[in-house]
């Protein structure tokens, strides 16, 4: 599995860093090819002689070397590997990948990368259990990153608790599930995200709620399967996935537009909240409250895009997933909606403020298809974008 593989290890300053020398003889062990870097904290626990010579090949260092530089620089560095893992990830880095910090060369690499990442925590149980480091580590998830423990024990530091950095054998485990080849490999998935937003004149404009957390969960899923993702958003309030190809658009025909050129596709999801109407008079100047009185807006009809590409002739993805997200009647509605776009399935969602759906972090959906309805529990939006994603590979793969 780990055969040729090119994994940037990257070794944080914490008394852990011993296990990683370890770590790196497990990896070229299963025949990955091992560059790493350490960083200046790193060096205090291990030498760069003892992580260069169980590498078998040179470690980097600084940011500045003009010899790394001339044979490799960072930004080709940051994205040679097919994998980056930072072991031991200590609090300090972990806020600086956080933060988006780039003062040293772990973290320029980390900032540069378009590869996923795997960052095994070590700490003192007291830094692990902090605000300052669990909303990090909640920025981090959000941003896609992967993540080993840390384990609960005794600590170097004598307390107990979680901190631990994982074993060497738990890492391996996890970067050979991450570098897995999973079922979707060879398909290209376009998913849909967002709201739209249709200017009213070039400060204000008219839009649908959505965080876009939902449509964001489900192209991270899509790419954990192996798929290539393109990912088509409007201004949403999270942020777009690591590892996708993003497109991001403001109005409804520019995402039309922009989903017309990432087809073909094997599947498309459209779980954007397209707004429905944009402002045929919208002004190129600021309405000005004082002297242009009430503002006599016309709305013009947006184009549908998940309908046009559900009728598309030639062309058409194989799958084509809609969203409905109703108040009333939910089964029913969904159900009459899927027919009249023209999709395969709808996932429908009760979005009535009493369920705390919209904005939150749990979605209780019903999956409308060919077949009939299938009510699934309610579960976090990671939950649904997983299933999901799984009755998608089991469609089209
Ligand atoms: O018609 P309604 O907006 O309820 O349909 C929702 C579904 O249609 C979602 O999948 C949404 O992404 C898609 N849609 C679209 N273009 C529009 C409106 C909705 O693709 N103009």
């Amino acid at each position: 599995m780990l055969a040729s593989k090119h994994i940037l290890l990257i070794i944080g300053g914490g008394i852990a860093a011993f296990k990683s020398l370890d770590l790196i003889r497990r990896l070229r062990e299963r025949g990955a090819i091992v560059t790493p870097v350490l960083t200046q904290a790193g060096e205090e626990f291990v030498t760069p002689l003892s992580v260069s010579a169980l590498a078998g090949q040179k470690v980097f260092q600084h940011l500045f070397d003009l010899n790394d530089e001339s044979e490799m620089g960072h930004i080709e560095l940051s994205r040679a590997a097919d994998l980056i893992v930072v072991a031991p990830a200590t609090a300090d880095l972990m806020a600086k990948m956080a933060a988006g910090l780039a003062n040293d060369l772990a973290s320029t690499l980390l900032l540069a990368t378009d590869k996923r990442v795997l960052v095994a925590p070590a700490m003192n149980v007291r830094m692990w259990e902090h605000p300052a480091t669990q909303r990090n580590i909640a920025t981090l998830e959000r941003d896609g990153i992967l993540m080993v423990g840390p384990n609960e024990g005794d600590m170097a530091c004598g307390e107990y608790g979680p901190g631990r950095m994982s074993e060497p054998l738990e890492i391996v485990a996890e970067i050979d599930a991450a570098l897995a080849e999973g079922p979707l490999k060879g398909k290209h998935v376009l998913v849909t995200s967002g709201p739209t937003h249709e200017p009213i004149d070039p400060v204000r404009y008219i839009a649908n709620r959505s965080s876009g957390a939902q449509g964001t969960a489900i192209a991270r899923a899509l790419l954990a399967l192996g798929a290539e993702v393109t990912f088509v958003t409007g201004p949403a309030d999270v942020p777009p996935p690591m590892g996708v190809k993003t497109v991001e658009i403001q109005t409804a025909s520019e995402m039309e537009a922009a989903v017309a050129a990432a087809l073909p596709a094997d599947a498309a999801v459209f779980a954007a909240a397209v707004a429905d109407w944009h402002v045929t008079n919208a002004g190129d100047s600021k309405i000005k409250k004082d002297t242009d009185g009430l503002p006599q807006l016309t709305f013009g009809e947006n184009p549908d895009i998940l309908a046009g590409v559900s009728a598309m002739k030639k062309g058409r993805p194989g799958l084509v997933v809609g969203f409905a997200a109703e108040t009333d009647d939910v089964i029913e509605n969904a159900t009459k909606k899927r027919i009249r776009k023209g999709c395969d399935w709808i996932v429908a969602n009760d979005v009535s403020p009493a369920t705390g759906i919209m904005g939150g972090s749990e979605n209780a959906v019903t999956l409308i298809t060919g077949q009939g309805a299938e009510t699934w529990p309610r579960m976090g939006k990671d939950a649904v974008a997983a299933a999901l994603a799984k009755k998608i590979s089991e469609a089209i793969s």
